[in-house]
């Protein structure tokens, strides 16, 4: 049984891993650490009940002690972090928490590992969640791999990169036993409608303007979330120390051609439901609402993954359809608009102190 400290757990992927991880993984005790910041929703979790197997602690892993604290009084042997300030956008208006979470907070993370391990690493894992955004922007061909030199260009890109320098240097340094993943754009349940394919898929269905950055022509890499999550899993277990896996779908796609494609979904389903239809009116193509406005300040153009070696050396492969994982996700959306509604409106803010209380506060 491990005692595996989840940062960032109340976020969208972390949160979907904390449900991966109940599933595949029974015995193991899950200790969540996460601020709740603006992107923390405890409603993400509210479906596992607090108890011996799974913990929720308030806290900012920027802070030292408490974190050194935390890894002791809850014996941690394993790590999987993905706490981040993970928004693009945000970097290029306010940089300074990315540097302070990103890289400050993965450092006290590695500190208090190293502390607590005490250079007994047998039976350690510290698994540090990247991004491919370290390797830069890619042109028409060609594809990221593990060995592609890093060349951050966004203030939240280089605050990744910075903190899986940290990581590597724990490794080489103290022997750590680190393991890195660097992933593609993530879609699925939970993710914070700022991003792309969520901000499109509520607003499809509201009649609300879809704005499209520049012309529309850059390229992500697409990966159902429930994949990434079984792919963190397998390298927290099979993993090699040291070493980085890159993840991604194979799955490219033009922002404008996700676009056209949620909003002919969102066509396609109201037609189909006359009570979806009265919920969400509309008179006709959602593609009109469709506007293109300027550009995010030095935009990467394309980033594509090579994942070969996880499929090769783990045997980790993608399980999820582009075409089935996009359905699963705007009936995700339509099945929870609560959900989106309470972030929308704030209430989820809320949430932490009507159903928590005082009892598991950090
Ligand atoms: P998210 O923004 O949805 O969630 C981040 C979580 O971290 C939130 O719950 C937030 O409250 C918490 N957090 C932020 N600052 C904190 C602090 N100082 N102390 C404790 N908790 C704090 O992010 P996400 O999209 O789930 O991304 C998770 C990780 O995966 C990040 O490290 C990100 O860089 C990486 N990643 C994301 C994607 C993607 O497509 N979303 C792809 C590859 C890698
Ligand atoms: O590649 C992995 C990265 O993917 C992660 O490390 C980041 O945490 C995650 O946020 C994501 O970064 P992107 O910048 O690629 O994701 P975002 O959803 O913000 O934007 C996807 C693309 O869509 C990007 O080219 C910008 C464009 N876009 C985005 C928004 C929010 C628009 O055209 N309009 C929009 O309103």
């Amino acid at each position: 049984m491990r005692s595996i400290l989840i940062t960032g757990g109340a976020g969208f992927i972390g949160a979907n891993f904390v449900h991966h991880m109940r599933q595949a993984h029974k015995d193991d005790r899950l200790v969540v650490l996460d601020k709740l910041t603006y992107a923390g929703n405890l409603e993400n979790l509210s479906a596992i009940e607090p108890g011996e197997k799974f913990k929720f602690v308030k806290g900012d892993i920027t802070d030292f002690d408490f974190v050194d604290r935390l890894f002791k009084e809850e014996k941690i042997d394993t790590v999987a972090h993905f706490a981040a300030e993970s928004h693009v956008d945000r970097s290029i208006t306010g940089p300074k928490a990315f540097i302070d979470t990103n890289i400050n907070g993965t450092f006290a993370l590695l500190e208090a590992a190293r502390k607590n391990w005490a250079d007994k690493f047998e039976g350690k894992r510290f698994l540090h969640v990247s991004t491919d955004e370290v390797y830069g922007s890619l042109g028409d061909t060609g594809l990221f791999t593990e060995d592609t030199p890093y060349s951050p260009n966004s203030p939240y890109s280089a605050s990744k990169a910075g903190s899986d320098h940290l990581v590597r240097a724990y490794h080489h340094t103290y022997g750590m036993p680190t393991v890195t993943t660097n992933c593609s754009n993530n879609y699925g349940p939970y993710q914070f409608p700022e991003k792309l394919i969520p901000l499109m898929v509520i607003n499809a269905f509201k009649g609300k303007p879809l704005p499209v950055y520049g012309k529309g022509l850059n390229v992500r890499d697409w990966l159902y979330v429930e994949d990434h999550c079984r792919a963190i899993d397998t390298v927290i277990s099979k993993g090699v120390l040291g070493q980085t896996y890159n993840v991604g779908g194979r799955n490219e796609w033009k922002n404008i051609d996700i676009v056209r494609l949620v909003c002919a979904i969102v066509d396609e389903m109201t037609a189909k439901d006359a009570a979806l239809a009265e919920k969400y009116p509309f008179k006709g193509k959602r593609e009109e609402l469709i506007n293109y406005v300027k550009d995010r300040p030095g935009h990467d153009m394309r980033y594509a993954i090579d994942c070969t070696k996880i499929e090769k050396e783990l045997g980790w492969r993608v399980r999820e359809s582009f075409e089935t994982g996009i359905k699963k996700t705007i009936e995700w959306y339509v099945a929870n608009q609560n959900w989106w509604e309470h972030i929308l409106s704030g209430e989820y803010k809320n949430y932490f102190d009507e159903q928590y209380g005082d009892r598991l506060k950090g």
